[in-house]
């Protein structure tokens, strides 16, 4: 495979494990979303600011906005918050060019599924190609299934 790059966002851990397990398949390099204003650890507090960042159509800076110019397959990891990608992972994508890239999502869920989340990465890379995304749930993702969906899309 070309050169893999791994981003992913990850509040409670569960898109990290994924992450972890796809760059081990891989052989990618890692690298973490890091939001500058940390979101709040406590379940309710998190949901009420992601609905409210959500409406206004936010894009919360990030420490470190990364580079994928040298990468030609950027996996991007991501939770499901009310039915898209995190806050981060939008800025993220915003703020990198996609143009020629092949771009592998994957999220965790805590039982809606996807949702619009590839859909909306497709929306927001507009030139990149998105193929089909691995959706696990919660701290569900298995390296066996991984592997599969690896090797079912022919990168
Ligand atoms: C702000 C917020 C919004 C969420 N919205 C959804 C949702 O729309 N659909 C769903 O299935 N799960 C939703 N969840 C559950 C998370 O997607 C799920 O727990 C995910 O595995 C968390 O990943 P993480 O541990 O990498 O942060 C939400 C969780 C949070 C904190």
């Amino acid at each position: 495979m070309a050169n893999i790059l791994i981003a992913y966002y990850s509040h409670s851990g569960n898109t990290r494990s994924a992450a972890e397990k796809i760059q081990k398949i891989t052989g990618g390099n890692l690298f973490e979303i890091i939001p500058s204003e940390p979101y709040p650890a406590g379940y309710n507090a998190v949901v009420a600011q992601a609905k409210k960042e959500k409406e206004n159509d936010f894009y919360p800076e990030l420490t470190n906005n990364g580079n994928v110019k040298n990468y030609d397959i950027i996996f991007i990891g991501t939770p499901v918050w009310w039915y898209t990608m995190a806050g981060p992972v939008k800025t993220f994508i915003k703020n990198n060019d996609f143009e020629g890239k092949v771009i592998v999502p994957f999220c965790t869920h805590g039982g809606g599924g996807a949702s619009m989340t590839y859909e909306d990465m497709q929306k927001l890379a507009p030139k990149a190609k998105v193929m089909s995304g691995y959706t696990s749930y919660e701290h569900s993702a298995n390296e066996n299934d991984i592997k599969a969906w690896i090797n079912n899309l022919n990168l």
